[in-house]
């Protein structure tokens, strides 16, 4: 069975062809990167915008790939929810239209479930029960998996996301858009020195919740000083320094002891996951843009190694948005769950 799958939640439009919920066919992503950096984070407005310019020749060079018609698709994914509205808005008519027109089924994706599903394209599905870990520019995230389609929310972020604090920091140092790739990298320049600064893990009282944004004022005061009371009209509001007193070697310890940190929370939170609600887990399945980032694979690896754990850690094609995981998991949803009807809404917010 043949399912082109559509994503279209942030600034990516993306479409893909999968058979059977695993192998892909094609999986093509436009990238809107070029528009948003000059402002140094998603502009919704010029997000859907460029959607709608993106989605037939996104559409047409995923079949040209996969080597075929769109007479030969059996069914259409669309990624429905969490996003920005107005993106997600464009996928979802056309996904509709699409289905409408070819008497096909019509199948919802939740974007975060679907970043779980990633690790099991061009492989099979993990034992289960799973330990699952989202880890993205929105999301931040842990799920108890007992059944692929109805996973189980465990903790996430109170405030910001890991790659949310990764793209502020990144833009702290002055690094290029987006900033989680460039950091990541510079956190692994030989020398760095990745405990210069001491940059404060936070503990919550909800031992699987996850916060970020005291980590980020921290890198911000390290880099540039701590603000003077009163001091508004100083160097660019009051801060005693500029990013760009730094020295290369500095900016590159900021970089390893911050990636330290970050990379340090979200592993303590999934041994304490581990170590509780999911002591039954086999499996941990990881999802999202910064299970790219290299600390954070190994550190993964290491401790699914130590606890005899089937790590499914996506290939990077598959870690950042892309529509292979939404056709995937609708192939999945579409067995379990069966089809959506054309009142299928597009909605800022996950179901999960
Ligand atoms: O999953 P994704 O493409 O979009 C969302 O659903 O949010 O994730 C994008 C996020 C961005 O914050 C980006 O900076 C981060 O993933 N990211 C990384 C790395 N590659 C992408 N963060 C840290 N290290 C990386 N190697
Ligand atoms: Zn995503």
């Amino acid at each position: 069975m043949l399912v082109l799958g559509i994503e279209s939640s942030c600034d990516e439009m993306a479409a893909a062809v999968v058979e059977d919920g695993r192998r892909v066919r094609s999986s093509v992503i436009a990238s809107q990167h070029d528009i948003h950096e000059e402002y140094a984070g998603v502009v919704p407005e010029l997000a859907s915008r460029a959607h709608v310019e993106r989605l037939t020749p996104t559409l047409r060079r995923a079949l040209r790939d996969a080597g075929v018609g769109l007479g030969d698709i059996d069914a259409i994914a669309v990624g429905h929810r969490p996003g920005l509205i107005g993106s997600l808005l464009v996928g979802v008519a056309a996904a509709k239209a699409l289905a409408w027109s070819l008497g096909k089924p019509l199948i919802g994706v939740d974007h975060i479930h679907a970043h779980l599903y990633a690790g099991c394209l061009d492989r099979d599905e993990p034992e289960l029960p799973a330990l699952g870990l989202v880890v993205s520019g929105g999301h931040t995230s842990l799920f108890l998996i007992e059944r692929m389609e109805t996973p189980r929310l465990l903790g996430r972020t109170i405030d910001d996301a890991v790659g949310e604090a990764y793209d502020k920091v990144a833009t702290i140092l002055g690094l290029p858009y987006p900033g989680g790739p460039a950091l990541d990298e510079l956190a692994q320049t030989a020398g760095a020195d990745e405990r210069a600064f001491d940059f404060p893990i936070s503990r919550l009282d909800a031992l699987l919740d996850f916060s970020f944004s005291g980590l980020k004022t921290a890198v911000l005061y390290a880099v540039r000083g701590v603000p003077q009371r009163g001091d508004r009209g100083g160097r660019g509001g009051g801060f005693p320094r500029e990013a760009s007193e730094l020295s290369a070697a500095g900016r590159a310890d900021v970089a390893a002891s911050f990636q330290r940190a970050a990379v340090g929370a979200v592993l303590g939170r999934v041994e304490a996951a581990l170590d509780g609600p999911a002591a039954e887990a086999r499996a941990m399945l990881v999802g999202g843009g910064v299970s790219a980032n290299s600390r954070l694979r190994a550190q993964l690896e290491a401790l699914a190694a130590a606890r005899g754990l089937d790590l499914r850690l996506p290939q990077i094609a598959y870690c950042l948005d892309n529509a292979a995981m939404i056709a995937g998991l609708g192939f999945h949803l579409l067995q379990t769950r069966g089809a959506d009807d054309l009142s299928l809404r597009a909605s800022p917010a996950s179901a999960l």
